[in-house]
């Protein structure tokens, strides 16, 4: 046992993914709400307050009215110290999203009762399979009209391809919407809109073992629907497994409304014992404890000018095992350097604060003067080893990228290149060519508007873009193959990053089975790691 192990144990670090609008942040606001970390949620105006103070950095996001950045929030409830990984609502800002799954230990992913499972919540699941991610699912909004149950389950089934295992079951939609059953303790949690915005409010429980008070309660029609709803669920649904809920196969699925603060704190409390404590990380000396005495940390996301008053960067780091103290020296392993952490901070509900320590599990952002990539690893001074890459994730939209002024190409470089170092984009070369036309990739277009907005704004420089028709990426693995030797299909473009590794364009997704076929032990990959190079 280490000597922080009691510290570590009570952290739950998580993801909180959804598709915009499903309630993502009314549902973190409630948690703050019962954590005590705020006072009242009706007193916090929404996603205004919330995303305010977490992410006024950048006009664009002013414009446009969406958050751009993801934040990072730390409180307490119940003797656990829960970090919350808040993602950014936009779909064009998946990268980002995609990187702070990989800092969780378990994601909650939101899903509106009326909606199902929508084009983002597909996305970033893709991203939790890929590492064995739990999976919690809260289906929200019950007091609008919803889908069919039994239909929002196979929904996530067949779309996700993750088995279901409801925790409850409502009872009724919309204005019929009378609350749920616990399926385990075989009881009813009656909905009432009293308890909006307090975490006063009780909620009454009424047993079902007696069918005659079910009736009463919630009325004879009701009460038939939910005994041939409970008889149908008891033999089709999976059973409850934690291990399968811990190896990312099953999804505990709980429904609610967190706008009315129902089912909320009851979601809370059972993800709470159903999730793990900080979980173990790969390294390449082996897997790496997190209880261990010595610290250690990787970079999963930078971000720029957060404060507009100076032109800094924050990088965000997940710790991964023992303790974190402000005034200690630890190894940024890949910028070969012993430093102090400058300016550690952490986010407590809606605000910065300086923090003095921090355990595994915890997300701490640091003062970054422009050292720090993504994928670094941080460990102790008289230790050297490297956390896993986080993966890079394929951009789907590219364009060819000039300077408009050619006498600003130092700044132009300087831009595009911190910009990239930042995650924001990726930047490739084409083969054989400088930096005088660049080819820049994105998860979604809208990085594009930001990276034009940026140059000027923060660089003084005025680009102009030509989108490109290439939509699949692949890394090339087996990197000894000769790339001029590469025969490839019409459509293919064979492009560098700035490591040198080099890569394919596609247009048409066929042409990459067809490129395989033609280039014998040619081993093609969506996905590069950050440890390329
Ligand atoms: P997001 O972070 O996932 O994008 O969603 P957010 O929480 O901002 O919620 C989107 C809208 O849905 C908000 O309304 C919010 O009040 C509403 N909402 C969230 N949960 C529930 C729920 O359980 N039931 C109902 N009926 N509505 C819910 P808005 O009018 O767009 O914003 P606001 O002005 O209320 O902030």
């Amino acid at each position: 046992m280490g000597s922080y192990t009691s510290e570590i144990n009570r952290r739950r670090t998580f993801a909180i993914i959804s598709h915009p609008d499903a309630g993502k942040t009314t549902l973190t606001e409630k948690f703050l709400l019962y954590g005590g970390a705020i006072n009242l949620a009706g007193s916090v105006k929404g996603k205004a307050t919330a995303r305010h103070a977490v992410s006024d950095w950048m006009e664009i996001e002013k414009q446009r009215g969406i958050s751009v950045t993801s934040s990072v929030l730390q409180f307490e409830y119940d003797g656990f110290c829960i970090n919350i990984l808040d993602t950014p609502g936009h779909q064009d800002f998946s990268e980002d999203t995609y990187r702070t799954l990989m800092a969780a230990d378990s994601a909650v992913m939101v899903i509106d009762g009326s909606k199902g499972v929508e084009a983002q919540t597909r996305k970033l699941f893709k991203v939790c399979g890929m590492r064995g991610i739990p999976i919690f699912t809260f289906i929200n909004k019950m007091d609008r009209d919803a889908n069919d149950t039994f239909d929002l389950l196979d929904d996530i089934e067949k779309e996700l391809g993750i088995a279901t295992c409801p925790i409850n079951w409502p009872i009724g939609s919309g204005k019929a919407f009378q609350g749920v059953y616990d399926r385990e303790k075989k009881h009813i949690m009656k909905f009432s809109h009293t308890e909006k915005g307090t975490k006063e409010g009780e909620v009454e429980i009424v047993p079902v073992e007696d069918q005659d008070v079910l009736r009463q309660t919630i009325g004879e029609a009701a009460a038939e629907k939910l005994l041939e709803e409970i008889d149908l669920l008891d033999g089709a649904a999976a059973e409850f497994d934690l291990e399968q809920v811990r190896a990312g196969k099953l999804t505990p699925v709980f429904f609610g409304s967190a706008l009315t603060n129902f089912g909320v704190e009851d979601f809370l409390q059972h993800f709470l014992q159903m999730t793990t404590p900080p979980l173990p990380r790969k390294s390449d000396v082996g897997v790496i404890e997190p209880d261990r005495d010595e610290f250690s940390a990787f970079v999963f996301k930078i971000q720029a000018n957060m404060n507009k008053a100076h032109r800094d960067r924050i990088a965000f780091m997940r710790i991964c095992s023992g303790k974190f103290d402000a005034s200690m020296e630890v190894r940024h392993v890949q910028g070969g350097k012993v430093l102090r952490l400058s300016q550690p901070q952490q986010l407590m509900a809606n605000d910065r604060t300086i923090l003095t320590e921090a355990y595994a599990g915890d997300i701490i952002g640091v003062f970054d003067p422009g050292i720090f990539s993504i994928g670094d690893t941080l460990c102790m001074p008289k230790e050297e080893f490297r956390y896993e890459g986080i993966p890079t994730f394929a951009p789907e939209h590219f364009a060819r990228v000039r300077q408009i002024d050619t006498m600003k190409h130092k700044q132009f470089v300087k831009g595009v290149s911190q910009i990239a170092q930042e995650g924001a984009i990726q930047i490739f070369q084409e083969s054989n060519t400088g930096m005088e036309k660049i080819i820049v990739g994105v998860v979604g277009v809208l990085q594009f508007d930001v990276l034009k907005f940026r140059l000027e704004k923060e660089y003084n420089v005025e680009i102009r873009l030509e989108p490109l028709p290439y939509e699949h990426i692949r890394w090339i693995v087996n990197r000894d193959i000769d790339l001029d030797k590469l025969t490839g299909t019409s459509d293919m473009k064979k492009i560098r990053d700035l490591k040198g590794n080099p890569l394919l364009l596609f247009v048409n997704p066929w042409s990459v089975g067809m490129t395989l076929e033609r280039n014998p032990g040619l081993e093609l990959s969506e996905f590069g790691t950050a440890e390329m190079s």
